[in-house]
């Protein structure tokens, strides 16, 4: 509906109030808001109420500015909306989503939240060391770059941005089966290991290819992603996708503006899937049904690489991973994309730590956001935290610059948790450092 002149006046007036920046809202909101008002000249105390109840229910938070180079970066978050901004539709979909209706990726941040500080005072922490070793190769900070599929649906340079970042910060990545950049060059832009992510194929042939290739490449380990057996129901994603009207054809088959899901069993989209092409095909072993604990000892057999699970949250699963000799494992509900558990991967970190007997190295990942998130789950016995949508919103945001100032963030907030503790090093954060709220 076209504004009416006293209306446009009023808006005009409206614009210029800091009560609307403070509300998270521009110009062209106040305009369609002011244009679906019933009457012609509501007061300005209903338009602003209703400014004040839609900011609320569409869940707005108090924005600044958006920033205009990684370097003015308060925290992670800066990259977010600039991130929504920069993609199209269909992949900034496929990135936010989770399941139904998101519920799990909220509660993977509130369970943050219902952890406190027990910060220790007259400690000596001129000098911190988050230092922590993965395999044999020992990296800085305990955060880890968690697998993110389809990485050039982000930025040109994709997972080669992250890997040249992951360099330069020395963190350990980990490389998903459906990257949009091979293993090998991974490994030759990160200038050392990469841990390599895989989706099963239903033929085993060919899953085999893949670990022995990833191996060949120098990654030192297998993570075994678990979670998504059942499938899962992205429904953000698909409600993005539909908004989408660019033409596809160049990159998804059909021009369907869906980046692949999983690639794990049936995505038939590999043209910009490198490690899910170049196998022979000519042997085939076709599985029936979804693996079991069965299929874990199969992996362990075909590679000397370590072999990690990542999805698994609860006690009887990581004792069982133990029992099946497996080396470590992600405490993930695939950044709330798998099922809709409603339940944090930091509620689940503890009976994991229960189940795993000291026996199994833990990484946690899921709502991870600041240093003191981090912090939280190391306490809890995770020996590493691992982030996703993070990196994703800062490569979407400022390609490699973008990726190295979330790293840096995240590791000045940890370190700086650290010293406010009072320790100086991962090895003295322990469970007296937190409390329920
Ligand atoms: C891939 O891992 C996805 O969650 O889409």
């Amino acid at each position: 509906m076209p504004i009416d002149p006293a209306r446009r006046h009023f808006v005009t007036l409206l614009a210029g109030s800091p009560l609307l920046a403070a509300l998270g809202l521009d110009r062209r909101a106040l305009e369609r808001l002011i244009a679906g008002a019933a009457r012609p000249h509501e007061a300005p105390l209903t338009i602003a109420q209703q400014a004040i109840e839609a900011a609320g229910a569409s869940g707005a938070r108090m924005q600044p500015t958006l920033i205009k180079a990684a370097s003015e970066a308060l925290d992670v978050f800066d990259f977010e909306p600039v991130a929504q901004q920069t993609l199209p539709p269909a992949h900034w979909g496929y990135l936010a989503t989770g399941t139904d209706d998101d519920a799990t990726i909220r509660a993977n941040r509130a369970g943050y939240e219902r952890w406190a500080l027990r910060p220790r005072r007259l400690i000596d922490v001129g000098a911190v060391d988050a230092s922590v070793s993965f395999l044999g190769t020992r990296y800085p900070t305990p955060i880890v770059i968690n697998p993110v599929g389809s990485q050039k649906a982000f930025h040109a340079q994709g997972e080669v941005a992250v890997a040249r970042a992951a360099k330069a910060r020395n963190h350990l990545m980990v490389l998903s089966t459906v990257a949009t950049t091979s293993i090998e060059e991974a490994i030759a832009e990160r200038g050392g290991p990469v841990w390599f992510q895989l989706y099963h194929q239903t033929d085993w042939s060919i899953t085999k290819q893949m670990i022995a290739r990833a191996e060949r490449a120098g990654a030192p380990a297998i993570v075994f992603t678990v979670d998504l057996l059942g499938g899962s129901n992205r429904l953000t994603m698909t409600r993005e996708a539909r908004r989408d009207t660019r033409e596809c054809t160049r990159c998804h088959l059909g021009g369907a503006p869906l980046p692949g899901v999983s690639g794990r069993v049936d995505d038939r989209d590999n043209r910009r899937k490198p490690n899910l092409v170049g196998y022979d095909t000519t042997r085939r072993q076709l599985d029936t049904g979804t693996p079991t604990w069965a299929y874990v000892d199969r992996i362990r057999q075909a590679t000397k690489a370590k072999v990690w699970l990542k999805g698994i949250v609860t006690e009887e699963d990581a004792a069982l991973a133990v029992k099946h000799g497996v080396d470590g494992v992600f405490v993930s509900n695939h950044g709330g994309r798998a099922e809709n558990s409603g339940r944090a991967t930091v509620t689940s970190l503890p009976e994991v730590v229960r189940g795993a007997a000291g026996k199994l190295d833990i990484i946690c990942d899921g709502g991870v956001r600041r240093g003191v998130d981090a912090f939280k789950a190391l306490a809890l016995g995770a020996k590493g935290v691992g982030i996703g949508r993070p990196y994703i919103w800062g490569l979407a945001s400022f390609g490699q610059e973008g990726v190295e100032t979330v790293l840096a963030l995240l590791r000045k907030e940890l370190e700086v948790t650290m010293k406010q503790c009072g320790a100086t090093s991962l090895a003295q954060i322990g469970r007296r450092h937190i409390t329920t709220a």
